[in-house]
């Protein structure tokens, strides 16, 4: 029996409503995936998570290999355990952040080399490895370890790198023996359609639990980024999740699930969140500024979370401007809530079979304002 099972509930247009049951208990797609990136979602308790309805979160194997190393994590009896969170885990290979954070990195066929962000020691993972580390974690859904194509770049350095990560999922796929995890190939290929094109053929041909797209927000115009979407969704199973890694705005989720994606993770609600600036209903609000002074309205009244329930925007203002700790806690809470909230509506809109007119509506929300 497969680790996770994929029930496509209902379709509209392309947007599409499903359920996904893991070792860890049933999401509900689309859904939004914080990021947990040490084992942690930055400020949020996993109690508090649960409050605002986070049901999967993301967690970096690169960073829990350095440290505190996936060895111990599997002594203290796995992942879930070590950070108090019992609802599913995805966990990311390694191969997007061994890029960005590693300037001295080098790729060759059998992996990656190079030297740790903490102590500059020397280090290599190959597919192999990023497919221990992520079992020795225990999450519930593991990603094959590619690489994440620079934009921009030519087509044949597209192609190659492409190649690569192709060769790379299928030594995942050999590789990968836990019967209670799941594992996504990754389609890279840059901006190029033939290349994304074959590079979704080849991984499906391998044959995965689910599909990711990779190698987006990179630099590249919002228009390639939907193009490549709309280029490869349809070149994935139907009875699949799929997956668009690393995205992104309110509108960009919007849009991703227009184009018939189901999963998202990434930083900007949580790392937007402590950096004062804030998601709502009607666009991004920077909490610092000086009109908020003496506002004692909620900092989105279509909100219903804790924050905006109990908090004014002057004390939300005065506490990010006073570097108080609680001003990282109530933004990243309502951030979070923000986002999750928002996937409920787009589930709620797909169930209706009014996803159409949710979309315009949405952005027409944000352009008047
Ligand atoms: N996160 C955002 N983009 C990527 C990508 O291309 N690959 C991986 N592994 N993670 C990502
Ligand atoms: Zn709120």
């Amino acid at each position: 029996m497969a680790a996770i099972q994929f029930r496509l509930l209902k379709q509209d247009g392309a947007a599409r409503l499903g359920s996904l049951t893991t070792p860890h208990g049933l999401i509900e797609t689309p859904i939004f995936m914080p990021v947990g990136t040490q084992a942690t979602v930055k400020a949020m308790t996993p109690e508090e998570l649960d409050a605002i309805g986070a049901r999967i979160i993301l967690a970096n194997t690169y960073h829990l290999y350095i440290r505190p190393g996936h060895e111990l994590i599997r002594r203290l009896g796995g992942l879930h355990r070590f950070m108090h969170w019992d609802r599913p885990i995805l966990t990311d290979s390694g191969g997007f952040q061994v890029f960005s954070l590693n300037e001295l990195r080098k790729i060759t066929e059998e992996g990656v080399r190079f030297q740790s962000h903490l102590d500059g020691s020397y280090h290599t993972i190959r597919p192999e490895d990023a497919v221990a580390i992520q079992e020795a974690l225990g999450s519930d859904i593991a990603m094959c370890f590619d690489e994440c194509t620079p934009y921009p770049a030519t087509h044949d350095y597209a192609r190659r790198s492409m190649e690569l990560t192709t060769r790379w999922a299928r030594r995942c796929k050999d590789a990968h023996s836990r019967g209670d995890q799941a594992l996504f190939g990754i389609v890279q290929g840059g901006m190029y359609r033939d290349l994304r094109e074959r590079s979704a053929a080849e991984l499906v041909e391998i044959g995965f639990d689910g599909y990711a797209v990779g190698g987006l927000s990179v630099g590249e115009e919002k228009e390639h980024m939907y193009g490549v979407m709309e280029w490869t969704a349809p070149l994935l199973p139907a009875d699949q999740p799929r997956y668009v890694m690393g995205i992104g705005t309110p509108e960009d989720l919007v849009e991703a699930v227009w184009r018939g994606f189901d999963m998202f993770d990434c930083v900007m609600p949580t790392r937007n969140a402590r950096n004062g600036m804030l998601f709502t209903s009607f666009g991004r609000l920077n909490i610092k500024g000086a009109a908020y002074a003496e506002d004692q309205g909620p900092v989105d009244p279509a909100c219903g979370c804790y924050v905006c329930r109990n908090y004014s925007r002057a004390y939300l203002r005065h506490l990010y401007r006073s570097g108080e700790i609680l001003a990282s806690r109530l933004n990243t809470y309502h951030n979070l809530a923000y986002y999750l909230d928002l996937m409920a509506q787009i589930r709620a809109a797909i169930a209706e079979g009014k996803f159409d007119s949710f979309r315009r509506e949405f952005h027409g929300r944000r352009e008047t304002q």
